[in-house]
């Protein structure tokens, strides 16, 4: 980060500051005063998927008190599945949320990728992705059969155990022509799609291996339609298949520009419904700002995807008339208060984009039943949410580990709460693990930095206790989401002013 933009940025917060504290600690100074170092969330956020890293870490990795593990995921099938992401405070890893993360961290590596690279980090996205991409390709080991999950959930949650200690059935499942499940197989494609973007200026073998996987994946999603319930009650699809196959065809669209997929999302218009939440399991909100600038940019019969991406921005802004989803009485939207925080991330990233969109094409903003929000006041409101978990908020708490001066010390995270076998080396027993370390109030013995937590309730309270799964447990889609809402907030004046620097992509 350049040191004078930095201090720029750094002079207007104190100023801001000083002038809150001269007109006391009003409820309109607490939410205008704030200044958040936003590269620096940006960092953090990404550098959280390092210490979610399964399989054999390389040389370079940055999150310290990991070590290698799962290394024989795959094996009683013959197949290599080692690699991928723990998807959250648990050892398991779920192809169909891992699929949305890593769509959603190439969508920021695309759409904001001037902002991450002004912020030093455009290296070290591109190797998330690729950290997920790379156990995609492994697990799609043949056109139509892609493994979904490793490791059995229901024995996986019965222990509190480091990922390198871990003896619970690595139970594999997968998805096949006889047993198919779109929505898996679909947002797989949506990953290599998007994730072929990210790669394509500077890689172009891996950028075709990428597209060339992904076309083979939504074939697989289309012609072999069924439900994906086998992560279920962990990840069960309550909204169906077609937001995952207009996703993934949008995607695919960007990424190869082929009449296929623009017929694709012709054909089926009328799948698409207005919606109030972006979540790995209803993705049609991500498949509309895709085909709304397609719409913008002249293809007309897609309009319905612009009216209903217009839909999500009144379900969301207060006043508009036709709200769906509250705001707590500090003003983080509210939709459920289980890691409510992926709901917050995921909207901001949307709001975030689609006013860039709106903004773009030259239109004045959004019309809702009792008002009109033009694409500064959406993007403002968006701005509120990331301001709130990074500490504006009526606790003045950061819901992001390791940011800030208060945060989660607790995170329900098996790894992060057990001491790294680094310090600890011999092996913590399923049964250990919880008499020993899950029920402490001792601080997690490893900052798992980066890692935002479930979030607070509907009236802006949080405990600090690692046992409330649903406030306290990290997971990789919030992150990937936040990437790209940190992103949009880097500097703009600041960065605008200084030449992209191109070196910031090479090293990975
Ligand atoms: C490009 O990607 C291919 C396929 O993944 C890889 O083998 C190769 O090393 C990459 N080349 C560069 C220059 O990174
Ligand atoms: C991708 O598919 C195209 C067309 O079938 C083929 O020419 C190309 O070699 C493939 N690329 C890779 C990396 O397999
Ligand atoms: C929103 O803008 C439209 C078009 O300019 C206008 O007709 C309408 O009255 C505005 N609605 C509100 C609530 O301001
Ligand atoms: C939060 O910070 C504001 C402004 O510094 C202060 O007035 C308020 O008392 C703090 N709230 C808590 C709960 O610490």
């Amino acid at each position: 980060m350049d040191l004078k933009c930095q201090g720029l940025v750094l002079v207007v917060g104190l100023v801001l500051g000083l002038v809150a504290t001269d007109q006391g600690s009003t409820e309109s100074s607490r939410l205008s005063a704030r200044s958040y170092d936003y590269g620096n969330a940006l960092k953090k956020a990404i550098l959280f998927f390092e210490g979610q890293r399964s399989g054999k870490l390389p040389s370079k990795q940055r999150v310290e008190w990991r070590g290698d593990s799962a290394l024989t995921d795959g094996q009683q099938d013959k197949v290599k599945l080692v690699g991928g992401y723990y998807d959250a405070g648990d050892n398991v890893k779920f192809v169909w949320p891992m699929s949305f993360t890593i769509t959603l961290l190439s969508w920021v590596g695309i759409e904001f990728r001037e902002q991450v690279s002004y912020a030093g980090q455009l290296g070290h996205l591109r190797t998330a992705v690729r950290w997920g991409a790379k156990f995609l390709l492994r697990a799609h080991t043949s056109p139509t059969v892609l493994y979904t999950q490793v490791g059995d959930g229901s024995t996986d949650h019965q222990c509190w155990e480091r990922p390198e200690d871990m003896d619970t059935p690595r139970t594999l499942y997968k998805i096949t022509a006889d047993s198919p499940g779109t929505e898996a197989a679909a947002d797989a494609a949506a990953a290599l799609a998007s994730a072929s973007m990210v790669f394509r200026s500077d890689n172009s073998t891996y950028w075709s291996k990428l597209l060339n996987r992904s076309k083979l994946l939504f074939e697989f999603a289309n012609d072999y339609r069924g439900s994906y319930q086998a992560s279920c009650p962990f990840y069960c699809s309550f909204s169906g298949y077609q937001d995952e196959l207009l996703w993934a065809a949008a995607w695919l669209f960007k990424a190869t520009n082929d009449a296929k997929y623009q017929k694709f999302v012709l054909e089926n218009i009328e799948w698409s419904r207005s919606v109030s939440e972006f979540s790995w399991d209803n993705k049609y909100i991500g498949a509309q700002v895709l085909l709304a600038k397609e719409y913008l940019a002249g293809n007309k019969n897609l309009r319905k995807y612009k009216t209903d991406a217009d839909a999500f921005v009144c379900s969301l802004m207060p006043n508009s008339g036709s709200v769906q989803i509250q705001t707590t009485p500090g003003g983080l939207l509210f939709t459920r208060d289980t890691a409510n925080l992926q709901y917050v991330t995921t909207a901001a990233l949307v709001l975030f984009v689609y006013s860039k969109t709106l903004k773009s094409a030259g239109l004045d903003g959004v019309q809702c039943n009792s008002a009109n929000f033009s694409a500064t006041q959406i993007r403002a409101f968006a701005k509120s949410q990331v301001d709130y978990i990074l500490g504006n908020n009526p606790l003045n708490f950061s819901y992001m580990v390791g940011y800030g001066n208060a945060y989660s010390k607790r995170i329900h995270h098996r790894g992060a709460s057990i001491p790294s076998i680094n310090v600890l080396p011999r092996k913590v027993s399923c049964k250990e693990g919880f008499s020993t370390w899950f029920p402490t109030n001792d601080p997690n013995p490893n900052t798992h930095v980066g890692a935002i937590v479930g979030g607070p309730d509907s009236n802006d309270r949080f405990n600090d206790v690692r046992s409330d799964s649903s406030h306290l447990e990290p997971t990789t889609y919030i992150n990937a989401a936040f990437v790209g809402a940190a992103a949009a907030l880097i500097e703009e004046q600041c960065f605008l002013r200084q030449p992209f620097r191109s070196s910031a992509v090479a090293s990975e």
